[in-house]
């Protein structure tokens, strides 16, 4: 299987193809930073994957070449570009990529529990995964006569480099789980996937809570 992971820097990215390497899997990374890249490519072929790596700042969109699997991984959570990053970014790469994928094709992309409800803590955040999240929908009902399948991955509190400020709860995962769960979902049938699974619930009932109440919570 080719699998081409873009943002393959990414904590969360880099979880999923260390499975994806140990099965024999072809690799093709992105990412933006050579150093990086590198030392996650070099990590990846000690753990059996072939790796071949392109280093682009993902907010160019260019073509890529077709994969079987597809997976966005890239985001930033603060600073002036993260509706460019995580939303208008990913539309313009995700319209070239589907032009080439042949059936059987899986995009799986990295939404977050954040686009369920937007929340004062991260607004700008939560409304580029909201985007995200209906992009994503519209292309799987776009894809989908043409055989070619759309996975919306959205994790609860992950620890990564991007969460290093927060302070940590139970409710954080490890990268490692949740690279489990994005290889789990990619091989099944799943259409929107909340990682690790409870937080389908949790937001379930974020989402209910009236917004006269929910205007004056603070989490
Ligand atoms: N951590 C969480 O709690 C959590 C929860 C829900 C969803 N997510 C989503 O999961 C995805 C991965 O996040 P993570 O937790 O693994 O964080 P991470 O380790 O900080 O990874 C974010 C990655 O995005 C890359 N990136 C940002 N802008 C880029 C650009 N213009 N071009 C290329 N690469 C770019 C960064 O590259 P550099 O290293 O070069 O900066 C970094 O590798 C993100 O979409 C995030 O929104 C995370």
């Amino acid at each position: 299987m080719k699998v081409l992971v873009l943002g393959a820097t990414s904590a969360i990215a880099q979880a999923a193809a260390r499975i994806w390497a140990a099965r024999g899997d072809d690799l093709v990374l992105v990412a933006r930073s050579p150093e990086k890249l590198q030392a996650v490519a070099d990590d990846l072929r000690t753990r059996g994957g072939k790796v071949e790596t392109m280093v682009h700042d993902l907010n160019d969109p260019v073509s890529y070449p077709p994969a079987d699997v597809v997976l966005l991984a890239h985001g930033v959570l603060h600073g002036p570009d993260v509706l460019q990053t995580n939303l208008v970014g990913p539309i313009a790469l995700l319209e070239k990529i589907a032009e080439v994928l042949l059936p059987g094709a899986c995009i799986a992309a990295l939404s977050s529990v954040s686009g369920d409800r937007g929340r004062a803590k991260n607004a700008v955040y939560g409304a580029s995964k909201a985007g995200l999240d209906a992009y994503l929908s519209a292309l799987r009902q776009r894809l989908f006569h043409k055989g070619v399948r759309v996975v919306t991955l959205k994790p609860g509190f992950v620890d990564t480099p991007m969460t290093a400020q927060m302070q940590k709860t139970p409710l954080f995962s490890s990268p490692a789980a949740v690279g489990r769960g994005i290889v789990r979902a990619i091989d099944g049938r799943s259409d929107v996937v909340y990682l690790p699974w409870y937080w389908r619930f949790i937001m379930l009932i974020v989402r209910m809570i009236p917004e006269p109440i929910f205007k004056r919570l603070s989490f």
